[in-house]
């Protein structure tokens, strides 16, 4: 097989800089497509975290004038990754995240950051680095959307565009005023082109202009295309449906690997899995929970936000300690939900233990050592808290959306009979469907052969990248064939 080359555009790459998912994502997929003969190179914003964690950089470009500041491009690498990374101090040389400042507040300049990276990426693409000629351009999220603007609106070749969906809920919405000073042309304005709801539609722009669409698991594919969850965008989506595709997340099964981790307290595989005892009592001792071996332990690792649902989680925790269960949580974000498990915490001392941190080693210690792991998103483009703990042995606990619907599957009679099942699924998302699966789970882990049984159903997923990487890379030959042709 040919050699393919992609330009991956991404605003966030593990382990250099990470809001959520789609950090893992663009870390992961390189490596995965690599063996598979597709080269990625992924562009990057220079925030203070990237620049700093580079192991090799170059200069390739000057770029004096470059959205109101000097910048430069750079050629680089760290972890592995080969990167291109735009050094540009007047848009990402500040306190904060990738988005919003020490204040929590989206920067007000986003719109030009991500415009600036978009056009950078579309560059590439078109040339800008010697010796460099991208086949496909790839842009991941809102952020990175305006690259398929660019190289429509750009006179000349323009190489195959992909746009993935990570997450609908942010779609990069901005003045119509900022045209001009995003660098499109007025011509770009239409319905046709990044005209969205009368403003200028980052991710609106990618949907409507890539060559192909994805997102991140085939059941949010289809939920995106109806009204009740397209989020505006569902008429559009339908109107590009044999454009759109879903395919589904994996993990980084060197970085979660219960057998290999070093930073659990015991190590184990599917063969070894009482040595989870000695991480579940680490846990407890760090969240200052009970020291009881038996009592069933529910473990939560997420941004704390709406999508998640985890207020109903709150309002079912009041039957969970009732039932003699505890819960850790890792989280952090809305102030509201950390005041309300703060609550929790204190209501419930032994039974409920929170940290509100943003805190990788103690993500892989709640995997390593609770009995279930629970994700009740209202909404869930992939997940991937579901994949690591399907690995991991901590029964996971969803709701049947989007990606959760995909890669858990409900113990029934029946699946259990077929030793299929790998975890508890509830819908519709609500508290009183949630309590009731936290019921059905607690039976289920009363049942010693039978939660040993979905233990290791999970561990046999095949959570890696392999079977999507495959099909990534068909999705890049295709595109380069259709436009050969
Ligand atoms: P999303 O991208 O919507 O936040 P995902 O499940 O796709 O959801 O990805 C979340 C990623 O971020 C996972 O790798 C998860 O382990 C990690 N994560 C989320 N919250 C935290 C936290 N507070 N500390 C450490 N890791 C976290
Ligand atoms: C988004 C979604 C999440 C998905 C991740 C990576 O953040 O919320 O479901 O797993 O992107 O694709």
């Amino acid at each position: 097989m040919n050699q393919i080359d992609v330009l991956a555009i991404a605003s966030e790459l593990y382990p250099l800089v990470k809001t959520g998912g789609l950090a893992d994502v663009a870390g992961a997929l390189p490596g995965a497509l690599k063996p598979l003969g597709v080269r990625v190179r992924t562009l990057l914003p220079g925030y203070p975290t990237v620049l700093a964690g580079l192991e090799t950089a170059r200069t390739m470009r000057l770029l004096p004038d470059f959205y109101g500041g000097p910048a430069k491009l750079l050629s680089a690498s760290a972890a592995g990754l080969d990167l291109f990374v735009l050094d540009a101090p007047h848009l990402y040389d500040r306190p904060g995240g990738p988005y919003a400042g020490l204040d929590g507040r989206d920067f007000g300049d986003n719109a030009r950051r991500f415009a600036a990276l978009a056009r950078a990426g579309a560059s590439i693409g078109q040339g800008l680095v010697p010796r460099y000629r991208p086949k496909i351009v790839h842009s991941h999220d809102w952020q990175a959307g305006l690259a398929a603007a660019f190289l429509t609106y750009d006179r000349g070749p323009r190489p195959g565009v992909v746009a993935t969906i990570h997450n609908l809920a942010f779609q990069g919405q901005f003045d119509r005023r900022l045209l001009a000073d995003l660098g499109l042309p007025t011509r770009a304005f239409t319905p046709d082109g990044v005209e969205y709801y009368g403003d200028i539609g980052f991710l609106k722009a990618a949907v409507r202009l890539c060559d192909r669409i994805t997102t991140v698991s085939p059941t949010y594919a289809a939920e995106i295309c109806t009204p009740e969850r397209g989020m505006g965008m569902d008429g559009l989506l339908r109107g590009r449906a044999d454009r759109l595709s879903g395919i589904l997340n994996g993990i980084d099964t060197t970085t979660w690997d219960p057998a290999r981790d070093p930073l659990i307290a015991a190590r184990y595989d599917a063969q070894t899995l009482d040595a989870r005892a000695a991480n579940k009592a680490a846990l407890q001792a760090r969240l200052g929970l009970a020291q009881d071996r038996r009592a069933p332990l529910f473990g939560v690792v997420s941004r704390l936000s709406w999508q998640k649902g985890l207020d109903l989680l709150l309002a079912a925790l009041p039957m969970l300690v009732a039932e003699g269960a505890q819960l850790a949580l890792l989280g952090s974000g809305e102030p509201e939900l950390e005041r309300g498990f703060r609550q929790a915490a204190a209501a419930y001392p032994g039974q409920v233990g929170c940290v509100f941190a943003y805190d990788e080693p103690l993500a892989h210690q709640i995997q390593g050592g609770v009995d279930a792991l629970m994700v009740p998103s209202r909404f869930e483009p992939c997940g991937l808290t579901q994949l690591c703990a399907l690995r991991y042995g901590a029964v996971p606990v969803v709701a049947r959306v989007g990606g959760l619907a995909d890669t858990v599957i409900d113990a029934t009679p029946m699946s259990l009979a077929s030793g299929a099942a790998s975890g508890v699924q509830f819908a519709p998302v609500e508290t009183t469907m949630l309590e009731s699966a936290v019921r059905r789970t607690l039976d289920l882990y009363r049942a010693p052969e039978t939660w040993r049984r979905l233990q290791l159903n999970g561990m046999a997923c095949d959570v890696s990248w392999a079977q999507s990487a495959k099909l990534y890379a068909r999705l890049y030959a295709d595109l380069i064939t259709e436009r050969a042709g």
